[in-house]
């Protein structure tokens, strides 16, 4: 979709993140108390980029006028609403794209505990520190239809006015071969998911499509992941509307602009937000084909990604 992978260790990468994730892996020393959020590209990331820091900051549940209407008339701060003047990207760095890009600055030993990272690295390729420390892994995977179709409105964003968008089925056919942005898929969800089976302490895995479905149960089960369980309701139903897709795709600093380290528009990261909408992309023989190897792949998993 516009630009080269490469392949390391068995996985696709664009150049830059790619090194991003060896210097990640050979320098990032994890903390107990940090919080990775992991995922594949267009699996619901950008949700979790809101409501993950949104549970962990210590005033957004207890501060601010509780009318939530996220206007910026002074009742809604930034230090109770984050994610009032901070794009979902600006509130969790992500290690390849950010922390160990090239010529990267960040000082992450001064950052307070807890800190919050993202990655969209395999299992296989998380710095060893990430693995061995008493650090939280949060993955959200979705089914593959519905990512795929995602991942190719996403790219499509940076189409010029009047060169159309990709041809679907040129993507379709490399997704299903695995060669993905971070793909193959089906390899990147079983590494984490083989993991989370093992250590459900350690890793949190989750469904797009179960949020979708329970949104209040699956963030307070996030939540209590994460050591902050909600004392109220009202404290589950305020995290939830503020980090909704359609508060989100409103506010205005999630409206224009670029994002500077990835260079997609930062409107692009919110867009239906519907499970299923990939039959309007998807014929009924890609469908076939997807789903074919989605059951090959999973199969004896225990793992349904046919939702
Ligand atoms: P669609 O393209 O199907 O609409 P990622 O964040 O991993 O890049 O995934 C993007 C997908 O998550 C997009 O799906 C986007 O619309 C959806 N999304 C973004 N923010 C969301 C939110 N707050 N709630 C629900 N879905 C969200």
């Amino acid at each position: 979709m516009g630009f080269d992978l490469y392949q390391w260790e068995g996985f696709w990468y664009y150049l830059p993140n790619l090194a991003g994730a060896i210097r990640s892996r050979s320098s990032f020393q994890a903390r107990d108390e940090d919080v990775i959020l992991a995922s594949s590209m267009k699996t619901g990331t950008t949700w979790l980029k809101a409501l993950i820091p949104c549970i962990m900051h210590p005033n957004v549940r207890s501060i601010g006028d509780g009318d939530g209407d996220g206007d910026g008339d002074g009742d809604d701060d930034d230090d109770s609403d984050p994610l009032l003047k901070n794009h979902p990207n600006a509130l969790i760095p992500s290690l390849e794209v950010h922390i160990f890009a090239e010529n990267y600055t960040y000082n992450i030993s001064a950052m307070p505990s807890p800190r919050l990272f993202r990655t969209h690295a395999p299992c296989t390729m998380l710095p060893e520190s990430i693995k061995t420390s008493g650090c939280k892994i949060v993955y959200i995977t979705r089914n593959p239809k519905d990512t795929f179709v995602s991942a190719w409105h996403f790219m499509n964003t940076k189409r010029m006015p009047g060169e159309g968008t990709f041809p679907i089925g040129e993507s379709f056919e490399k997704f299903c071969r695995g060669v993905h942005l971070y793909g193959p898929f089906h390899d990147h969800v079983l590494g984490y998911w083989k993991e989370s089976m093992m250590r459900p302490e350690k890793i949190l895995f989750l469904r797009y499509e179960d949020v979708k479905r329970d949104t209040r149960g699956q963030v307070k089960k996030l939540a209590s992941f994460l050591g902050r369980p909600f004392a109220k309701e009202e404290e589950v139903e305020k995290i939830v509307w503020m980090c909704s897709l359609e508060r989100l795709k409103n506010l205005e600093v999630n409206r224009n602009g670029v994002d500077p380290f990835v260079g997609m528009l930062k409107s692009a990261y919110f867009r239906l937000g519907v499970v299923g909408d990939w039959k309007n992309s998807l014929s009924k023989e890609m469908e076939e084909q997807l789903d074919e190897i989605t059951r090959q792949k999973m199969e004896g998993s225990g793992l349904d990604l046919l939702i």
